[in-house]
């Protein structure tokens, strides 16, 4: 089965390649966008996501969305992570965050998917904490100042080792049981 995978990110279509293929699933990519709406719930903007592909006429596909919740802003920048990156970034996060003892805080991703016309939605979870200071130089974005034991940050672990961990690693795990469940692979 083709599964259209809809994102700005051909590095998504990749992983995604990368974990289905063996099921019999191949990746299409489909840079496209969507509305996301205000809301604190990635489940939502996925929701909402997939409603209107499907309106709008698209068939057989897979969208995600995912973020880093932290307690202290509570969850911010959650859904909003991507813009959160590109004005605070992680010097800006870790000096909003100096002195604070709370520093809990998940990483969590949604893939939502829309086969025939069955509705798929799965959350994948990483809890951790944020550091005091960046380290590593692996990964991309938050992976610096995340780290899922307290010790290492996400940019110090080798990316296959992050992504049997990640909340990426997580969803997708969930997704690919969804998938058997409903006799879909
Ligand atoms: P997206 O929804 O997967 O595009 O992610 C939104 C934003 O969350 C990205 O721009 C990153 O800043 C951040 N993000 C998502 N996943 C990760 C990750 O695994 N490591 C670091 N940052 C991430």
């Amino acid at each position: 089965m083709r599964l259209n995978v809809v994102t700005h990110n051909p590095g998504k279509v990749k992983e995604y390649n990368l974990a289905l293929s063996g099921y019999g699933l191949e990746m299409v990519h489909v840079n496209r966008e969507y509305d996301e709406v205000q809301t604190a719930y990635l489940e939502e903007v996925v929701d909402k996501g997939i409603k209107q592909l499907a309106k709008e006429g698209l068939t057989d596909f897979l969208v995600d969305d995912s973020g880093l919740f932290i307690n202290h802003f509570k969850g911010f920048p959650g859904v909003y992570s991507a813009y959160g990156q590109k004005t605070l970034g992680n010097k800006g996060i870790l000096k909003l965050m100096e002195g604070v003892e709370d520093r809990g805080a998940v990483f969590k991703c949604c893939i939502g998917a829309r086969i025939g016309d069955q509705t798929i939605i799965v959350t994948g979870q990483c809890p951790g904490e944020i550091l005091l200071e960046e380290r590593g130089t692996e990964g991309f974005g938050y992976d610096p100042i995340f780290s899922p034991d307290g010790v290492h940050s996400f940019a110090e672990i080798p990316t296959d080792e992050k992504n049997i961990i990640s909340h990426r690693g997580v969803a997708l795990r969930l997704f690919i049981d969804e998938l058997k469940a409903r006799g879909l692979i």
